[in-house]
């Protein structure tokens, strides 16, 4: 049995997208919905349609990919439209969370404002997007703790509902511990997603000695099979720190396996992007199938069994 019941739903699987990959429009959003996925996630938005970072911006590589996409989308009204017709109580038998990166604090309060007041909103899980490393001259909120905070402090405000955050990879235990302490002082913080991109990774070519992707010179997000022990660890370190929240694991899924040690870290749901990113979304059905043949070659009969059962030797 793959189910997992969490945060107030229950998901057929532990699989879903990573914010940004196959989910910015409808066509995509529905793709999801109708692969083998327990859940989804529409891209990160922000007020406004945005184009992006000029291309090339986005690289797969033979063991990940790079990006500096620069947050292009749709504007918040696409993705709330797109909730309207399609979340629980809609079309949609699976709950969708909806990831919002504001350009600045105040448009991330706006926007979960809106959010709240939505007529499917209670239908919807709102994740707070704190990592952002692709906007030039806007720093990741996720590093800078009173920064985490004042943002926190404004969405709370506004957002009545239990809501979750995207958080950046953390390399140092007190910076675990910062971020830690500054999650827990609020409790409707219900839900960490770990990680996003390792950021600001820089990839060459050296057939023609240049960079892979144009924007910032070349610098961008790191995902994929470079990132999987940060993942976990990053899964690992909120789960023992924050026993309150429910842990969603991001961060080099290719396959069963992976997903089978993002459960084992903490995780209760399980993200995939650049995988999902390479493969489309029958990536979903292979991924599902090899984690349920994992888990009964280990002996649990549920994969909420396996949630958090790491032993430490
Ligand atoms: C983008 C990248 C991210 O890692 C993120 O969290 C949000 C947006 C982007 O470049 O579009």
């Amino acid at each position: 049995d793959l189910s997992v019941s969490v945060l107030g739903h229950t998901f057929a699987n532990p699989l879903m997208n990573a914010a940004g990959v196959c989910c910015s429009t409808t066509e995509e959003l529905d793709s999801l919905l109708a692969s083998a996925s327990g859940t989804l996630i529409t891209k990160s938005c922000t007020a406004q349609q945005r184009d992006g970072n000029p291309a090339p911006r986005f690289k797969p590589l033979p063991l990940g990919s790079i990006n500096s996409m620069g947050l292009p989308n749709e504007g918040y009204e696409y993705y709330a439209e797109y909730v309207s017709h399609r979340a629980k109580g809609g079309a949609a038998a699976k709950p969708i969370f909806f990831s919002i990166s504001g350009m600045t604090m105040q448009d991330s309060a706006d926007m979960a404002a809106k959010l709240a007041a939505h007529p499917q909103g209670a239908n919807v899980l709102l994740e707070l997007n704190l990592s952002c490393p692709n906007v030039p001259g806007k720093p990741q909120i996720g590093y800078d703790m009173q920064d985490m905070r004042r943002y926190l402090e404004a969405v709370t405000a506004v957002y009545p509902r239990p809501f979750g955050v995207k958080l950046p990879p953390y390399f140092d235990m007190a910076h675990f511990d910062q971020a830690a302490e500054v999650l827990n002082a609020f409790p409707s913080v219900a839900f960490l997603t770990c990680i996003n991109s390792v950021g600001n990774g820089l990839v060459i070519d050296d057939t023609c000695d240049t960079v892979a992707i144009k924007p910032k010179n070349g610098f961008g997000g790191i995902g994929g099979e470079y990132v999987l022990p940060t993942a976990l660890a990053n899964v690992n370190a909120f789960r023992t720190r924050c026993p309150e929240k429910v842990i969603i694991g991001c961060g080099g899924v290719l396959c069963g396996r992976d997903a089978y040690q993002h459960l084992l870290a903490g995780a209760s749901l399980v993200q995939v992007g650049t995988q999902l990113w390479k493969e489309g979304p029958d990536a979903f059905r292979r991924i599902r199938d090899e984690l349920q043949a994992h888990l009964a070659r280990k002996g649990y009969g549920a994969d909420r069994d396996a949630i958090g059962k790491l032993k430490v030797i």
